[in-house]
C-alpha cells in the first residue's frame, strides 16, 4: 500500500532562497533513496526547472478553460484529457519529475491551473513519497486549495530583523489559512558564521542553511544549483533538513 505523500510547501520573501532550498530538498531526498520527488513550481517567475537543471516544455498556467475545453479530442473524456495534458506538462527527469505553474495567459487568472493541478494532485498521489512545492510568498495556491493542507510549511528566510517581521507575517497568513502550528516551521538561509549569532526570536529553526560560495558559483555560470558538490555547506545543511523531514514523515505515518 502506497502512503499520502508528504508535500512539503517552501514560502517566504523573494530573494530569501526559496529555490535554492527546493531543489537541495528535491536532490537530497534523491540521495536518501525517497524517489521519485514531485517538484511542483508554484513560483509565476518560475526557475525551479533552472536549478534542477531541466527544460519545461509546457506549463499549466498557460492553458486556457476556452481552449482546453474545444481541444478535448473526440471520444476522450474531460477527465482523461486533464490527465493527459497534465502528463505533457509534466517533466521527467532522473529520481524526480517537475511540473510548473508559469505566468497564467489572458484574464491573468490561475483559476483554471489550480483546477487542473487540485484535480491531478488527486491522481497523483500514490506515486511521490514527497512533494516539493517552491512557492510565492502569498501562499495563494494554499489559500485555494490547490495542494491541499501541506504537511509542513518552511518559511524560508535571512536571518535578522526583518527576516523575522516577514516571518511572522507569513505565519499569521497561513494560521489563519487553517494550518496548524506545529505544520511551520522556518529555515534560516544565507546564514554566515561571521555574523551575529542568529536571533532566532521565539521561532526554533528547523533548519539553518549557511551561505554557501558553491551556491553563488552555479548562479554566476548559469550551472544547476542541485549539482553543486556533495559536500558543500548547504547541500550539506539541506540533507541534514531532509532527515528531519523524513522523520516527520514516519511520525506522520505512525499516527
Ligand atoms: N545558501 C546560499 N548561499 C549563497 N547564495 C545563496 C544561498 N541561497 C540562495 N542564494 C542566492 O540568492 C539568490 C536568491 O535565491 P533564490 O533561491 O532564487 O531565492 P527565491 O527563490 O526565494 O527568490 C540567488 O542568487 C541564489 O544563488
Ligand atoms: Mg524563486
Amino acid at each position: 500500500m502506497h502512503l499520502r505523500p508528504f508535500t512539503i510547501v517552501l514560502s517566504g520573501k523573494g530573494g530569501t532562497g526559496k529555490t535554492t532550498v527546493s531543489s537541495l530538498l528535491v536532490r537530497a531526498f534523491i540521495d536518501a533513496g525517497k524517489k521519485p520527488v514531485l517538484a511542483v513550481d508554484a513560483d509565476p517567475n518560475a526557475n525551479l526547472h533552472e536549478a534542477l537543471g531541466v527544460t519545461v516544455r509546457e506549463t499549466l498556467g498557460s492553458m486556457r478553460e476556452e481552449a482546453f475545453s474545444r481541444q478535448i479530442p473526440p471520444g476522450m473524456n474531460r477527465h482523461d484529457y486533464v490527465r493527459f495534458r497534465f502528463r505533457q506538462a509534466l517533466v521527467e527527469a532522473e529520481g524526480f519529475d517537475l511540473v510548473a505553474m508559469g505566468r497564467p495567459e489572458g484574464s491573468g487568472c490561475y483559476c483554471f491551473a489550480n483546477d487542473l493541478l487540485a484535480e491531478c494532485m488527486k491522481d497523483l498521489e500514490r506515486e511521490y513519497p514527497f512533494i516539493v512545492i517552491d512557492s510565492e510568498a502569498g501562499m495563494e495556491h494554499i489559500a485555494r486549495g490547490t495542494i491541499g493542507t501541506p504537511d509542513l510549511l518552511l518559511i524560508v528566510s535571512d536571518p535578522g530583523a526583518r527576516g523575522l517581521r516577514t516571518i511572522a507575517r507569513i505565519r499569521t497568513i497561513a494560521t489563519e489559512l487553517g494550518l496548524p502550528e506545529e505544520k511551520i516551521r522556518v529555515v534560516f538561509n544565507r546564514f554566515r558564521t561571521r555574523t551575529a549569532p542568529v536571533d532566532t526570536g521565539s521561532d526554533d529553526p528547523i533548519a539553518i542553511i549557511p551561505d554557501d560560495p558553491a551556491v553563488e558559483e552555479a548562479d554566476l555560470e548559469a550551472l544547476p544549483v542541485s549539482q553543486i558538490p556533495v559536500d558543500s555547506p548547504a547541500r550539506t545543511a539541506v540533507s541534514r533538513l531532509v532527515g528531519e523531514i523524513i522523520l516527520l514523515a514516519e511520525t506522520r505515518s505512525a499516527e
